[in-house]
């Protein structure tokens, strides 16, 4: 039998895979190494080691995908504290993703408790161990957001990965990151693998001081920072170096929006284009002269 799905996968650098989509143009993960961008990028700017001291732990994986962003937040979390409890929701569009990736070999990367932990997850999208209940929801995360909203829903840690603003703007609104910080609990952090100004001020629309992800010891040459952590009270992020502040006054900082959460990509992205013509902002390229950016 010919396999009919369209999850290839495709190996990075440090030995994991992640999948293309064709639809959004992107592939799932850094090329460096899906596995490492998700210890990296998600669990350790969430702080996972310190929130594992507690008794219990509460997660979102705003776009689960291959569910890795889940899986190393677990693999984090059991390694310090074993009986910490978890409670995780992710979210999802589409359930073909999370199965696709329980096929050998992508799994062989996590500790068995983990694999089963996503194998669930991919085929009757919860899993209830003594340690774990997780839920995935699947719909469009605008839309499923709402639910965790009204449930009350506060999450010491949300992960926040969706395809780029570009590809996927309908994301990265201030519209839906109020929704998303309505789940983050008063000391929680939300970190994004985005260092892009209009994320950073859409989450700052939202009512979250923003710090960054400082750069590890490999990246490439134009990088200035591996992402962006929000936090209520914006005690100890790292924080931004002069020239990622100056980005936040240039016309890149404009953000995107959604007013009823509902709205097709194209027209969030000719919104968005239009607001930054009329706008009397410095251009980005200008601070991309001064501060020497390629
Ligand atoms: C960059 S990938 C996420 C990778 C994932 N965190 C992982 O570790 O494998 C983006 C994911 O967002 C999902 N997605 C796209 N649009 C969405 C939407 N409107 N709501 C929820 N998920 C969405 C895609 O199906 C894809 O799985």
């Amino acid at each position: 039998m010919p396999n009919s799905s369209p999850w290839i996968p495709q190996l990075t650098d440090d030995g994991s895979f992640t999948f293309f989509s064709d639809e959004f143009g992107e592939a799932f993960h850094s090329r460096q190494g899906a596995r490492a961008e998700a210890f990296q990028k998600f669990a350790q700017a969430t702080a996972l080691v310190q929130k594992a001291q507690q008794d219990r732990v509460w997660l979102l994986d705003v776009c689960y995908g291959l569910g890795y962003n889940t899986a190393a937040a677990l693999e984090t979390i059991w390694a310090v504290n074993p009986n910490c409890q978890v409670e995780l929701y992710g979210l999802e569009l589409d359930a073909t993703v999370p199965q696709a990736a329980i096929a050998p070999p992508l799994l062989a990367t996590w500790s068995l408790t983990v694999q089963t932990v996503l194998q669930q997850m991919a085929l009757t999208h919860t899993c209830v161990t003594p340690f774990l209940t997780a839920t995935l929801l699947v719909g469009d995360a605008r839309q499923t957001i709402q639910s965790l909203c009204h449930q009350g829903f506060q999450a010491d840690a949300i992960f926040f990965d969706p395809f780029s603003p570009r590809r996927c703007p309908q994301l990265w609104t201030i519209e839906f990151f109020t929704h998303v910080a309505r789940c983050l609990a008063p000391n929680g952090r939300l970190a994004t693998y985005s260092r892009a100004a209009a994320v950073r001020s859409a989450m700052q629309a939202a009512g979250l001081a923003i710090g960054t992800i400082l750069l590890g010891s490999t990246h490439l040459p134009h990088e200035w920072s591996q992402g962006t952590i929000g936090s209520f009270d914006g005690q100890t992020l790292p924080p931004l170096a002069p020239m990622e502040q100056e980005h936040l006054q240039t016309r890149a900082a404009i953000p995107y929006r959604d007013p009823t959460l509902s709205d097709p990509a194209e027209v969030i992205l000719e919104r968005h284009q239009q607001e930054q013509v009329l706008s009397l902002l410095e251009s980005t390229s200008s601070w991309r002269r001064r501060w020497h950016i390629r």
